[in-house]
C-alpha cells in the first residue's frame, strides 16, 4: 500500500504534539507503519538548522534569512526523512510544514506566501502533503495555553508580539480556504480523544 503524508499545522498552544502522537497510534491500531516527524527538524541536517532558528536573539535573523533556513531545513527533510519513509509505504505525519512558514514568515513576517512557495519549489520541488490538518481553538484559548506551557520562556518565534501570532492565525485560515482539497480545519476543543476522532474523520478518504 502507498504511504501517506500528513502534515499538523495550527499557531501556538493548539495542542498539535499531543495530538500527533495520538493519531499515529490510531493509525498503527489500524495496522499502517507511521512516522512521526517534526519541523523544524525531522532529519540531522535539519536539526542542525533547528537551533540556528530557535534559540538565541528575536532579531537575530532578518526575515528573509529565517525565511531561507526554514526552506533549507525542510528540504534536507524531505529528502532525508520523509520522501524514503514514503517509498518504504509508511505513513509520515509531520508537525508542521510548509503552510507554517506561509503563515509566519510569508504572512506575519511579510515575506509574501509566493516567494516561500518559490523557496520551496527551488528546495523541495514543491512537495506537498496528502493532507494538511488545520487546529483551531476559539479565541484565546490557544495563547493562554502556550503562556502556560512556556511560562513566558517560548523560542524566538514562539514569544513574538500577540500581533504577529494573530496574523499567523489569519493567514493559516487563508491558505486552507485556499486549498479546499488539501485542507481540513479541525476543532482542537473538548477533550483529547475528542480531537483525535474529529482528526480520523479528516483522513477517512484516504484510509
Ligand atoms: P513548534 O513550537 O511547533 O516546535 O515550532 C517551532 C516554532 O517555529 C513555532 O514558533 C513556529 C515556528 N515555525 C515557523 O515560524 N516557520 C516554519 O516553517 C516552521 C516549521 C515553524
Amino acid at each position: 500500500m502507498a504511504g501517506r503524508f500528513i502534515s499538523l499545522e495550527g499557531g501556538e498552544g493548539v495542542g498539535k504534539s499531543t495530538q500527533l502522537k495520538r493519531l499515529a497510534e490510531a493509525l498503527r491500531g489500524r495496522g499502517l507503519e507511521v512516522v512521526e516527524t517534526r519541523e523544524p527538524g525531522g532529519s540531522p541536517g535539519a536539526e542542525a538548522i533547528r537551533s540556528l532558528l530557535l534559540q538565541g536573539e528575536e532579531d537575530r535573523w532578518t526575515a528573509g534569512a529565517e525565511a531561507l533556513l526554514f526552506a533549507a531545513a525542510r528540504a534536507d527533510h524531505v529528502a532525508k526523512t520523509i520522501k524514503p519513509a514514503l517509498a518504504d509505504g509508511k505513513w509520515v505525519l509531520s508537525d508542521r510544514f510548509l503552510d507554517s512558514s506561509i503563515a509566519y514568515q510569508g504572512g506575519a513576517g511579510g515575506v509574501g506566501a509566493s516567494v516561500i512557495r518559490q523557496l520551496h519549489q527551488v528546495g523541495s520541488g514543491g512537495f506537498l502533503p496528502d493532507r494538511t490538518l488545520l487546529l483551531e481553538l476559539p479565541g484565546r484559548a490557544a495563547a493562554d495555553r502556550a503562556r502556560e506551557r512556556d511560562g513566558g520562556g517560548g523560542d524566538r518565534i514562539g514569544s513574538r508580539a500577540e500581533d504577529y501570532h494573530s496574523e499567523v492565525a489569519s493567514a493559516f485560515r487563508l491558505i486552507a480556504e485556499e486549498e479546499p482539497h488539501r485542507f481540513r480545519i479541525v476543532d482542537a476543543s473538548g477533550a483529547a480523544e475528542q480531537v483525535t476522532q474529529r482528526l480520523l474523520a479528516a483522513l477517512e478518504d484516504l484510509l
